[in-house]
This record gives C-alpha cells, sequence and structure tokens, in this order.
C-alpha cells in the first residue's frame, strides 16, 4: 500500500466554477484519488478555496460585499457544489485560514534569510482616476509578446506568457476602464528567482520525464525564456499581510500583502495542516521529507495555465527555503474545455457553472462526458449535441441497457437471485479472456493517467457485456437449455458486479447503485489475474434497479441551449 498525495489547482473564490474548470483539475483529480483509493492505497486529496488576490476583490467588489464576507459564502457555495458532484477531497480548505497566513510568512522569512529576497522601489501602474495601485488583474492590455489586446497584467491568456502590469501596451484599469494611469514608485519584496534558476531547471530535470508533453514542454518553455526575479508583494488590502521577524508590520512594507502565486500554493500544506486539524491526522508526515514524506507520491491535477507557476515559482519557494519539503512527483496537466469553440467565461457568466450543471442531471453524466471526452492533450469542445450523444450511447444504450436487461431477467425468469446449475462452456472461456484482458488495459490507462483512454477502454469492458449477452442469449437458452441460461445469467451478474467495481472512479454515484441491485458493496478494484466471473454467491438476491440513465432528448438539448446559449 503506498502513500499517495493528490492536488487538484485551488479553484479561486470568485463564484461557482464552470465545467472547464471542473474537468481541467477537481474531476480528474477526483476520478484518479477514487482509483488508488480502490486499489488500497492510502491517498490524501486536498483542494481548498484560493481566495486572495484581484480576482477575490474584483468578484466582490462586483457583488457588492465586503471581501471576507463574500469569500466565506463562496467557500461554502463551492464546497457544496464540489461535494454534490462527487469530489472526495479529504480536506476543502481555505487560503486564507490561518495556517497558510503562517505558513506564507514562514517561507517569505527563510527565503530572505537565504538571501532570496530583497526590497526593490518598483514602479507600479497607478490609476489617479480609482486612486489607488494596480496590481495583476486591476489592469489590463496588449500583450508585449502576441498582441493580444486583453491580457491581464499578471498572464496573458493567449500565449500564456506570465506578466507584469508594467510590460503591458495600452493598459488600462480593470475596475473602472480608465486610461488615466501613471507609473509610480511603491516599494516591494522581490524573489530572487535568478539565483534558483539553476537549482529549479536541475529539479525540473530530475521530475519532468515521467511527466506527459503537455506539461513538460510548459515548464521548460518557461525555464528556456529564462526565470526573472519577481515581485511577490502587492498593495492590496485582502491578502496574508507582510510582516517583520517581529511579526508586527514591516517598516517601509505597511498594508502590502503577499502576491496571491506567492500565498496560493504553500495552501497545499496549509491545507493538510487544516485537514490534520480536523481529523487528527500528521500533516508533516505528508510533506516534511523529515518526517515520513519520503514514501509519499505526490500527483498534482491543473490545467495548462497553471504549469508555469506549479513547475517554477512554487518550486523556486520551496527549492530556495532549503528546508525538506516534499515536492510534486508527477504533474498532469490539461487543455482547455470549450464551450462551443468559444470560452467558458466566469466573469461573463458563458458556459454551464458546475451548480446550473446539477440542476439539469445527476453528476455522474457530466462526470462520464468531462473524462471520457475531457480536454487532455489538446483543446476540446463542449456541446449539447456531444452530451446527448455520449450520454444516450455510452451511459443509457450500453451500461444502463446491460444492466437492467440481465437483471430484470435473473428477476423474472430465475426467482430475483443468482442461479446455480450449469457449467462455464467456452463462450464464457472467451469473455473470461477478453476481460481480464480490456482490464489490464483499463488499468494501465488509469495508472498512466490517460483519462479519455481510460474511457474507452471502460467503455469497451461494457461493450463485452452486451456483446456477451448477444451471444450467449439466456433467453433463448432458457427455453430448451435451463442451466446454460443460468450460466448466461450468472455471468451476466457477475458482469453487473464488476461493472460496479471499474465504473465508481467516473460514475460513484450510479456504481453504487449498479453494486446494489446484485448486492455487491465492495467496490473495489479488482486484483489482476483474480476470476471475476463467478464471485457472487448462488442464491444471492438481486433486483433491478430504477432506470439509471435517461436519455436525453432532442427538446432537452433545444431548451437548454435557449436557456445557456449554444455557438455564438
Ligand atoms: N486559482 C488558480 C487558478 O484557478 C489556481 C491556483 S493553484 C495554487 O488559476 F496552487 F496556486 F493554489
Ligand atoms: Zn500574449
Amino acid at each position: 500500500m503506498a502513500r499517495i498525495l493528490v492536488t487538484s489547482a485551488l479553484p479561486y473564490i470568485n463564484g461557482v466554477k464552470h465545467l472547464g474548470n471542473l474537468a481541467g483539475s477537481m474531476l480528474p483529480a477526483d476520478v484518479w484519488s477514487r482509483f488508488k483509493r480502490a486499489q488500497g492505497h492510502e491517498v490524501l486529496y486536498v483542494c481548498a478555496t484560493d481566495e486572495h488576490g484581484t480576482p477575490a476583490e474584483l468578484a466582490a467588489a462586483a457583488a457588492g460585499q465586503d471581501v471576507k464576507t463574500y469569500c466565506d459564502e463562496q467557500h461554502q457555495v463551492q464546497k457544496a457544489a464540489g461535494e454534490a458532484f462527487g469530489l472526495s477531497y479529504d480536506v476543502f480548505g481555505r487560503s486564507s485560514n490561518a495556517p497558510n497566513h503562517r505558513l506564507t510568512q514562514h517561507f517569505a522569512q527563510v527565503l530572505e534569510d537565504n538571501g532570496l529576497i530583497e526590497e526593490r522601489v518598483d514602479r507600479m501602474i497607478y490609476s489617479i482616476d480609482d486612486g489607488r495601485f494596480l496590481p495583476d488583474r486591476y489592469v489590463e492590455g496588449t500583450c508585449p509578446h502576441c498582441a493580444y489586446e486583453k491580457a491581464r497584467g499578471d498572464q496573458c491568456d493567449n500565449c500564456g506568457r506570465l506578466l507584469d502590469p508594467t510590460d503591458l501596451k495600452d493598459p488600462y484599469s480593470a475596475v473602472s476602464g480608465s486610461r488615466n494611469l501613471e507609473v509610480r514608485d511603491t516599494r516591494h519584496l522581490y524573489l530572487l528567482q535568478t539565483k534558483v534558476a539553476d537549482r529549479v531547471r536541475g529539479w525540473v530535470d530530475d521530475r519532468s520525464p515521467s511527466w506527459q508533453p503537455l506539461a513538460r514542454s510548459i515548464a521548460y518553455k518557461h525555464l528556456d525564456e529564462g526565470l526573472i526575479d519577481r515581485g511577490i508583494t502587492r498593495d492590496l488590502k485582502w491578502g496574508v499581510p507582510v510582516v517583520g521577524p517581529d511579526g508586527g508590520p514591516r517598516p517601509g512594507l505597511e498594508g502590502k500583502v503577499f502576491y496571491v502565486w506567492f500565498d496560493a500554493p504553500i495552501e497545499y500544506i496549509a491545507a493538510t495542516e487544516e485537514w490534520a486539524e480536523k481529523s487528527g491526522g500528521d500533516w508533516r508526515s505528508w510533506w516534511r521529507l523529515d518526517a515520513g514524506a519520503e514514501d509519499v507520491r505526490y500527483v498534482q491535477f491543473m490545467g495548462k495555465d497553471n504549469v508555469a507557476f506549479h513547475t517554477v515559482s512554487f518550486p523556486a519557494t520551496i527549492l530556495g527555503s532549503g528546508e525538506p519539503w516534499k515536492t510534486v512527483d508527477q504533474l498532469k496537466a490539461f487543455n482547455w474545455l470549450n464551450w462551443y469553440g468559444g470560452k467558458f467565461s466566469t466573469s461573463q457568466g458563458r458556459g454551464v457553472f458546475m451548480d446550473q450543471a446539477l440542476e439539469l442531471l445527476p453528476a455522474d453524466y457530466w462526470r462520464w462526458r468531462l473524462t471520457a471526452y475531457g480536454p487532455e492533450h489538446a483543446d476540446s469542445s463542449f456541446t449539447w449535441e456531444d452530451f446527448q450523444a455520449s450520454t444516450n450511447k455510452d451511459l443509457a444504450d450500453v451500461l444502463g441497457n446491460f444492466v437492467n436487461r440481465i437483471v430484470k431477467f435473473a428477476e423474472s425468469r430465475f426467482d430475483g437471485v443468482v442461479p446455480d446449475g450449469g457449467e462455464p462452456g467456452p463462450v464464457e472461456a472467451k469473455l473470461e479472456a477478453d476481460v481480464t484482458s480490456a482490464l489490464a488495459t483499463l488499468t494501465a490507462e488509469f495508472e498512466a493517467m490517460e483519462f479519455r483512454k481510460a474511457g474507452q477502454a471502460l467503455r469497451a469492458l461494457w461493450v463485452l457485456g452486451n456483446e456477451y449477452l448477444q451471444e450467449a442469449a439466456p433467453w433463448t437458452a432458457f427455453k430448451t437449455d435451463r442451466d446454460r441460461a443460468a450460466v448466461g445469467v450468472r455471468t451476466g451478474l457477475n458482469l453487473v458486479a464488476l461493472f460496479a467495481r471499474i465504473s465508481a472512479p467516473v460514475l460513484p454515484f450510479t456504481a453504487e447503485r449498479i453494486g446494489a441491485t446484485v448486492g455487491q458493496t465492495d467496490l473495489s478494484w479488482p486484483e489482476p489475474g483474480a476470476a471475476l466471473l463467478d464471485v457472487l454467491p448462488r442464491g444471492r438476491p438481486v433486483s433491478a434497479p430504477e432506470v439509471l440513465f435517461k436519455k436525453i432528448e432532442d427538446a432537452q438539448v433545444a431548451e437548454w441551449a435557449e436557456r445557456f446559449g449554444g455557438g455564438e
């Protein structure tokens, strides 16, 4: 049994996340955590809301609330939405909680002790009309690298480059739209990434061979562009305050807070502290190499825009501290999920958001679509038509239909129990061989974090079930050879039990219901080589489920396209 630490990029507090956010970080992290738990490993899946920085302040202002009240509310809303989606995090923390304040200030202190932090007077954009500095997303303008016109002060969404607000051409205030801006001097802390660049590259060289190309190529792109010293404090009110060694305000930097991207990844560790406070667990054993974390395997899930922060900036913090912290072993990055070829947008409310999705259909319908057809090795689009097709064809016609058909038949012809009698023949032997090999493929794809391929392998197993029923045709055999029919039904019911177990990581809610039809409550992952098709005790009662998956009708597609917009 291994100890596996899983984190998914921490969702910004600025409102319920859309399906694109879900598909590119939290959902795969959940699916994979469930897979690993089912194999018997000890998994700690850590998530939290990312509550600082300009996204929080801007969203609170738009909601007409003070930032703290806004964050308190939105944290609860996001937590509830995640749970309703079946996200099985062990903790859903908050980057604004005390452990993260302490730990962020701790890292800043040790980095400074190590000569890696320096005070610099910097030229920052000040908005005369807004009466404030405009850090990060408070300013937008044209990207100096790719000429995208809506680049934000911290990052260009078009080319992915990390930016400083003063890099932008034709900047304007994101608060007021004002272009009445000037550059003023202000004092900030700088992390001297240039001094740790070699260490970071060495670390990436060491870790990245086991990453998939997307994560690896982004990491090297940023390393090759060259690390620059980066301001890690901001002129904002909300955030982790910059303090002096005595814990009081730091002279010359009064009223400043750490940059959100400095404190947010530290929350992975701090959220584990929050988990420990509640559960009595030992957070150090997950994070400190001097407290047992050497044997932890650490896996991170995130969208591609987050990769630079996790492969360069956060490692610079961790490695620069010189302290024995656990760093990521495997980093799984995702492309974008688009909304009909355009972008999902939180700020513009475009697309479907997690809470809305669940008003339309249960979580597993979405989980299937977003896992088996997710934006994994290329951007992919969500459309209602594709969603209808994957629901109807995969879930209703293949999986749902199989379970329904065989359990109903056992009810009507075999007294609602797993039948005894008969001996498996060549059809069952072939099935056993096919299932064994398909299961090995499925397990390998999950191991490799190839979610789309795992989805197809899972579907291939469901298809084997249907093909078997077609061939064994117990309904026909029943008339002439009851024993033959009994073997067919028994084998089919065992497939139902198997499908419950192997579908559980992606379809946790339905898997329980499927398992319940044949009394299979153990949803652990099947061991390689284990007997699979004759494990249910004979005579065990079975009972057909209520409809497992309802087909999506054309009228529903029309209605949802109307309500949410489709291609625009
Ligand atoms: N909130 C960020 C985003 O949605 C992700 C933060 S990941 C963390 O892009 F590690 F920094 F927390
Ligand atoms: Zn750009």
